[in-house]
């Protein structure tokens, strides 16, 4: 029963509005203002209007909001009639870049839009600022985008660093931007534009929607062997974080140890994060967050350690946390990712993962997973069930009711590869830690919960 969570209320968009006593909102705030937050061209004063979305594609925008527990509670009891699929969960997506990647963010918009989401792009600043104008017109040239009101771009920029603080710094401020911009969204994902999906979103959401909604996906380990010493023992000065030119990471003669006061754990720089946890470390009263962060900074690689470094030594989250990104990566021998091309075209298909990484620019893999894994048309969404237009290339241009979803082949891709993750003994026992014994999430319940969608969508 406790999978199937109604989803998170309207109300916490009053509660951040009321919440602006703290410095730590006011700085979100402040950000918030330089976001240019292309729907409401109102005055951008705290907290922010209501949005009112289309109504063809928000028909239920009641249900959304005053969420009916009655449709989700008998999930769990075989002999009751078919229930209604649970609400669809929405994802808020950031896509960073930096020079010359309008381009490719705003086709990975495409590959991973749904009106139901929330989406935030951001160019670093080494890309010049007629370039995030120009991107912000194109954002709000498309109807759906404008009609949906849910694709933002990140009016002033930052440096960047591709792993150094700074890309941990950018990515908690584009997390703490999308708690402000609407609080209906469930999990939260980061993609650079080197990223491209491997299922649609009627996909993803479909199989979201039956698990529960504190689970965080990200790989972590405590093994700290030779090959992570060397990227957490040296101490680095990350000019991003001062310096308005671009300039150079410096290292420290010195080494220093590793901490002892919590454990630290590396993974992925990928993941895709519960909005509970989100909070916890943007908004939350625990101080981990912010220790970490200033631990951090002067840390090479630190984007590989704070997600999965705050969740393992959290006891609200140790036991919410799946060993996987859901993206695939390919690395090579000396552990460096290498770019995807057609020749792995299959491998990324049968790998089950919803992402992967690193693309090429106009990779012909990518026009491939287009036409063959998303059948999305050039400069056009993937049509889902939100789409009921007659021609094949104009599907997205009449609108539905977003809460439909059709999920295809990818949703079975996704659902084999949870089940396998969630039925590995070796990986249940061992969550968060290498201590035996522990019983974590109840997989089994996850698991028939996450298999029971099959059938529904035979059927
Ligand atoms: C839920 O179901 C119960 C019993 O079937 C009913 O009394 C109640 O009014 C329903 N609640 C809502 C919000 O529909
Ligand atoms: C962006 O493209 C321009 C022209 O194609 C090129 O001169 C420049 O080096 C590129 N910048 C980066 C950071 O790749
Ligand atoms: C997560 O998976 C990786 C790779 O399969 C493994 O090395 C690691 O030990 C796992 N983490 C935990 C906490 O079990
Ligand atoms: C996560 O771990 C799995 C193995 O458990 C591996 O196949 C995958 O490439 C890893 N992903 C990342 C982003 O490191
Ligand atoms: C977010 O994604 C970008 C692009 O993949 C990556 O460089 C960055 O390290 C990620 N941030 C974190 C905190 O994982
Ligand atoms: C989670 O935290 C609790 C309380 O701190 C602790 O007892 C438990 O061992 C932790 N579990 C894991 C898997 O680390
Ligand atoms: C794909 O990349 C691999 C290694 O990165 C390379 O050996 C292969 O030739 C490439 N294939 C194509 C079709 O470009
Ligand atoms: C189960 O997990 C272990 C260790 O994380 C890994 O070696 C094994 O390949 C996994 N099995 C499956 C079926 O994913």
């Amino acid at each position: 029963m406790q999978h199937h969570h109604p989803p998170p209320i309207s109300t916490t968009t009053t509660t951040t509005g009321s919440a602006v006593t703290t410095p730590y909102i006011l700085l979100a705030t402040t950000l918030f203002f330089f976001l240019l937050v292309l729907s409401f061209t109102t005055s951008p004063s705290p907290p922010p209007p209501p949005i009112q979305p289309h109504p063809s594609l928000f028909p239920h925008h009641q249900r959304i909001l005053f969420h009916n527990p009655n449709t989700t509670q008998n999930q769990d009891s075989p002999a009751a009639t078919p229930p209604l699929p649970p609400t669809p969960p929405s994802v808020a997506y950031l896509i960073s870049g930096s020079a010359n990647d309008s381009d490719r963010i705003l086709r990975l918009l495409y590959s991973i839009y749904h009106p139901r989401n929330q989406y935030l792009l951001n160019l670093d600043r080494s890309a010049p600022q007629a370039d995030r104008d120009t991107l912000a017109l194109r954002v709000q040239s498309v109807p759906v985008f404008r009609a949906a009101q849910n694709v933002h771009v990140i009016g002033k920029a930052d440096y960047v660093l591709p792993t150094g603080p700074s890309s941990l710094s950018s990515t908690l401020h584009g997390a703490s931007v999308l708690l402000r911009v609407t609080a209906l969204w469930d999990w939260f994902i980061n993609l650079s534009a080197n990223d491209y999906p491997l299922v649609t979103q009627d996909d993803l959401l479909h199989i979201l929607s039956y698990l529960p909604k504190d689970l965080n996906f990200v790989n972590h380990t405590s093994y700290i062997g030779w090959r992570e010493s060397r990227k957490l023992k040296p101490i680095i000065v990350d000019p991003a974080l001062y310096l308005l030119e671009n300039s150079e990471t410096f290292y420290a003669t010195e080494k220093r140890q590793l901490p002892d006061a919590y454990r630290l754990f590396t993974g992925s720089s990928s993941a895709i994060l519960s909005r509970k946890f989100v909070e916890f470390c943007i908004l939350g009263t625990d101080n981990l967050p912010r220790t970490l962060l200033m631990y951090l900074s002067n840390t090479p690689a630190s984007n590989l350690v704070y997600f999965p470094t705050i969740l393992c030594n959290s006891r609200q989250f140790n036991r919410t946390t799946i060993n996987h990104s859901l993206q695939y990566v390919s690395l090579d021998s000396r552990q460096e990712p290498h770019p995807l091309n057609s020749s792995t075209f299959d491998d990324l298909i049968q790998s089950g993962a919803a992402f992967a990484t690193p693309f090429l620019p106009n990779d012909p893999v990518l026009d491939r997973i287009d036409r063959e894994v998303l059948e999305r048309n050039p400069g056009k969404p993937v049509p889902g069930g939100w789409c009921l237009g007659e021609s094949e290339n104009e599907k997205c241009s009449v609108w539905g009711d977003a809460d439909v979803l059709k999920p295809g082949p990818g949703a079975k891709r996704l659902e084999k590869r949870l089940v396998e993750l969630l039925s590995n003994e070796t990986s249940r026992s061992r969550q968060c830690s290498t201590d035996h014994g522990i019983e974590p999430v109840d997989h089994q319940s996850l698991r028939r919960a996450v298999s029971r969608q099959h059938q529904r969508a035979t059927s």
